[in-house]
């Protein structure tokens, strides 16, 4: 599994770092809705489901955090604390976030508005669906 994780650009000079995101130039999609989780209390696990469409970019803006990401055959985790970093999350990718430092902002940056729809919150379901995409290609 390739982990796509952007480096942003960095406007940074003696006042400080200033990082501006522009839909399909440094997010791979267009930008159709902004969420972002914070305050997560200590030990909480979030996530546990997949896609059937949305992209995602994910950037931990305060703190720290991290992603597991998987494909249904492979597992991986991202370790996320630059303001500056983004993990890309496609489709049909399984994902997990925890151990959020105690001032972590994660923010989501989807190419989707928010769909019911859309998510496999089961992950019995999502390797199904995943067998199921394998067969119509
Ligand atoms: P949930 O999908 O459970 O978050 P996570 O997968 O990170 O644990 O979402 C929590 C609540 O927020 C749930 O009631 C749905 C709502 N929500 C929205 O209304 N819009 C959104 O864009 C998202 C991501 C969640």
């Amino acid at each position: 599994m390739q982990i796509v994780k952007y480096q942003f650009q960095q406007h940074g000079d003696n006042r400080g770092q200033l990082v501006s995101l522009e839909e399909c130039v440094d997010i791979p999609f267009k930008i159709k809705r902004v969420y972002y989780m914070y305050d997560t209390a200590g030990g909480v696990s979030r996530g546990f489901h997949a896609h059937k469409t949305l992209e995602q970019i994910l950037i931990c803006i305060h703190g720290s955090c991290k992603i597991l990401l998987d494909n249904g055959a492979e597992k991986k985790v991202v370790y996320l604390e630059k303001p500056y970093e983004g993990l890309y999350v496609p489709n049909n990718m399984w994902r997990e976030m925890y151990d959020f430092s105690e001032d972590a902002v994660l923010m989501c940056l989807a190419s989707e508005v928010y769909n019911e729809s859309d998510y496999i919150r089961n992950y019995e379901e999502f390797l199904m669906f995943l067998e199921e995409q394998e067969k119509k290609a």
